[in-house]
Parts: C-alpha cells; structure tokens; sequence
C-alpha cells in the first residue's frame, strides 16, 4: 500500500505545501485530515506561486483526486474563493472533493474566535481568527453544523436558527458583542451550497477504494506537532491533531492503511503566534533569518518568531508520529550565517532532559544547550545534486539525521518545485 503521511514537525510553515506538491507528481489521491484555513499552503510551480488554506496542494497536479476530510473544519466561503482563485489560473479543480461529514465554520465562529481571544487581554493565543478553535468547541459539544446538513436545505435551516439563538446570547451577553442574523447566514450559506454540491462525497469511502486498488495516496498534514492540541505546547496550540494519529479519524481509514509517515522541518525554527519557543533569536541574527527566509505569516502576515533550530522537538514529532523520514527545507536561508547552533539538549538547572517536557512551567526553566557548527558561504539556491552542497552544509543535515534519529530523505534549497534535493 504505497501510502504516506507527510506532517510538519515543529510549530507549522515547515513547507508541506511545497513537499505535498513535489510527491503529488507520483500520487493520485491527496487527502487534507484536520484544521481548515488557519493552514496557509504555499507551492511554486511554472512559475506561479499559490497559496492554499483548504485545498490540498495536489490540486496543482492534473488528475489528482484531491479530497478534504471529514477532520477538516470548513468555511466554505473561503473554499468557494479558493476554487475561483485556482480556476482563475488556470487550475482544473474537478478532482476536488468535499466529504460529507465535516464540519462547517460559521459566521458566529469567526466572531466568537475575536472575541474570546480580545477577552483573555495578554494571555490570548495569538489564533488566525479564523474560526477554528469555537468550530472544533462545537463539534465535541455536538452542535456542529456538517456538510451534509448543508445539503439538505430544512436541516440546514434549523440547524442555523438554534445555534444563532444560542450563539447570540454568548456573543452579546457574555462579551457584549454584537450578534449574527440567521437570516443573512441561511441565505449566504445556502447559495455556497449550491456551488459546492458538484463536490460532495462520502470521501472514506473512495480512500478506502482508491487504497484498495494500490493507488498511491499522500496525507496532507496541516499546522505541526508542537501545535497538536493534545501533543503541542498546551494552551498554545490549535484545535485539531497535526500528528499522523489524526489522519485516520481525520479521513476515516484504520491506521494498518498508512506505510510511510514523512515529517517536514525547516533547517532552523519559526513559530507564529504566541507561546513557548526555547531556541528564539532575539538578536540581529534572528531578524536576519527573518528577512532572508521571508518569514512572514502566509495567512495573517505576522512576522514569524525565528531561531536555532531544536532537536529536541523534532525528535518529538519523530516519536509522536512515527516518523520514517524526514525533509530538511529552507537550508538556503543559513548560507553566509557564520557559525550555526543547534540545539541538542535542554538545561533545567544541574539536569539535562533530551525530551521535550510536557508542563509549559518546566519548560520554561529549561535552557537551550547548543552545538556550535561551522556554516557555508554561497548562494546554494541553484545546487541540484546534494552531493554538490557544501561540505558543512551537508554535515549539517547529517548532524540533523543524527541527533533526530531520523533519515534525511529531501532537501530544500529554495521555494520552487525544482528546488529540491533527493538523498
Ligand atoms: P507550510 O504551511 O508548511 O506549507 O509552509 P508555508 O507555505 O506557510 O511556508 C513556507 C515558506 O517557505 C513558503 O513561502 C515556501 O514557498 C517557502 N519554502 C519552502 N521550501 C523552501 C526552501 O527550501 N527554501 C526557501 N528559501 N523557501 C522555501
Ligand atoms: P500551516 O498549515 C503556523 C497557530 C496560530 C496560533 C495557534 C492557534 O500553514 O503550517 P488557530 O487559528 O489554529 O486556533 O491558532 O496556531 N497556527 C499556525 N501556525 N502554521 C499554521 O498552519 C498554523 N495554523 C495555526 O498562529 O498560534
Ligand atoms: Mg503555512
């Protein structure tokens, strides 16, 4: 069964979009199993740059059976425009399909997502405000409004007219904010519906068929291990599970479906939104990283946090999720950096921990211990062969394989498709 599962391995924007595109050449089905457009997905290709937050980043491969799971949260206003963007360029997006049982984000969640986060002052998460976390808070209260519902006009109707009471009262006594009208709801939604019935489907059913068959299958992961809302840096996580557990119930398929789980990281770290992140730059260096590696948000345009890059996480994601392989992208943004630092280890007073604590109190006792590495000079962004990187630049990566205890199976040296060594 040649199937793989492909995550981001630290706090998200590793470049799955680019890995996802790059594999999708030799898959035929690509699958999106949890979160919904907090992901932004950027892929190089001909030429053109897309950005995608719903969509899987197969779509760009003619042919391709692209299909959002049932784990995925959905606003499909933002489909809808995601889908006119790709048409507008000249993406044939009929292998897209929409499973029936996801859920749909709602006005009310997007509002309620504000609100909630302006109430908690200096403790906010720093979320995309996109709606996520208060639609996930409604499928487990089991109040969601799912795609199916969405497909049968009266259930729809009822379904908008509790929630909105519901939702109102919250909205505007709880935090004085100013309520939805079911009414423009029901209308919009109701017009979304009738554009994105063609693309509706039970979509366990053709995975499990499409498996069955031997079709070579890739999981799309959105966000990263250390924002997985049961495995990442509680409270500053998001609403889903990014680790390769969250696939099957995410598609619907048994984990004996799954072959390969490959992990995405950057050559150093990034973070976007708030929480711990123990390898941050705060110096010239970080901002350095920063301005090299364009590290600004693909959905909000925050600029991202940059540092060192952790082997401890990393080895976390490996051993959360499996992980057979991994890809090591943006190697390009460190060329002309001088001495590099990678972190091996933490330091919690006289006691070294090589893994990842659970509790944010400790970790926050915990410094970083580095290993000083030389650098490289040079573009290396036109390099095609990854025996024609540098010399350090290639112990680097082996120092990474090393300490993560994972192989090193892709390097990336630049954004485009073609930007990619194979070891
Ligand atoms: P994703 O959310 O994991 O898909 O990642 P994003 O698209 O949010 O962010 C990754 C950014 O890095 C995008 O702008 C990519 O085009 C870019 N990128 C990916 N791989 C490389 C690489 O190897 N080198 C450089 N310079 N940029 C890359
Ligand atoms: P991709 O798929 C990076 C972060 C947000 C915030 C936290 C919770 O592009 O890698 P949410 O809106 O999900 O409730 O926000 O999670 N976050 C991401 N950070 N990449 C992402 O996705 C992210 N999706 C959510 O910044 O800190
Ligand atoms: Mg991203």
């Amino acid at each position: 069964m040649p199937t793989k599962v492909v995550i981001g391995a630290q706090w998200g924007d590793e470049g799955k979009g680019k890995i996802v595109d790059i594999l999708a050449g030799r898959s035929e089905v690509v699958v999106r199993s949890q979160g919904g457009n907090n992901a932004g997905h950027t892929v190089e290709a001909n030429g053109v740059q897309y950005k995608l937050h719903l969509t899987p980043s197969g779509i760009i491969n003619k042919g391709t059976l692209c299909i959002i799971g049932n784990g995925v949260v959905v606003d499909p206003k933002v489909l809808l425009e995601e889908i006119d963007m790709l048409t507008e360029k000249g993406v044939d997006v009929s292998g897209l399909r929409l499973d029936l049982r996801a859920h749909l984000i709602m006005p009310y969640h997007i509002v309620l997502d504000g609100l909630a986060e302006e109430a908690k002052g200096k403790s906010d998460i720093g979320t995309t405000r996109r709606g996520i976390g208060p639609c996930y808070m409604d499928k487990a209260e089991r109040i969601g409004i799912r795609v199916c519902d969405l497909m049968n006009e009266q259930v729809f109707i009822n379904k908008v007219k509790e929630n909105v009471m519901i939702k109102n009262k919250i909205i505007e006594k709880v935090y004085e904010g100013k309520g939805v009208s079911a009414v423009e709801i029901i209308e919009n939604y109701l017009e979304y519906a009738k554009r994105l019935k063609q693309y509706v489907a039970d979509t366990s059913v053709l995975l499990f068929n499409a498996i069955k068959e031997g079709k070579k299958v890739l999981f799309e992961g959105a966000q990263g291990t250390l924002l997985d809302i049961d495995l990442g840096t509680y409270p500053f996580v998001t609403s889903s599970h990014p680790v390769s557990g969250g696939v099957c119930v995410g598609t619907g398929i048994g984990p004996t479906m799954i072959d390969s789980c490959l992990g995405v990281v950057k050559a150093y770290t990034t973070r976007v939104g708030k929480g711990p992140f123990p390898t941050e730059l705060f110096d010239e260096v970080g901002n350095e990283i920063r301005e090299r590696g364009n590290e600004y948000g693909t959905v909000t345009k925050r600029p991202r946090r940059c540092g060192w890059f952790d082997a401890v996480i990393v080895k976390f994601a490996v051993r959360t999720s499996g992980l057979t392989e991994l890809s090591v992208n943006k190697i390009d943004t460190l060329s002309d950096l001088g001495k590099l630092k990678i972190c091996v280890g933490y330091k919690k007073g006289d006691e070294v921990l090589d893994e990842f604590p659970p509790s944010l109190e400790e970790l926050a006792l915990c410094e970083p211990i580095y290993e000083e590495v030389d650098g490289w000079e040079g573009d290396i962004s036109n390099v095609t062969k990854y025996e024609d990187l540098p010399e350090n630049a290639k112990k680097y990566i082996e120092r990474i394989e090393q300490l993560c205890g994972c192989r090193v199976s892709m390097v990336g040296v630049g954004p485009n498709r073609a930007q990619n060594l194979e070891r």
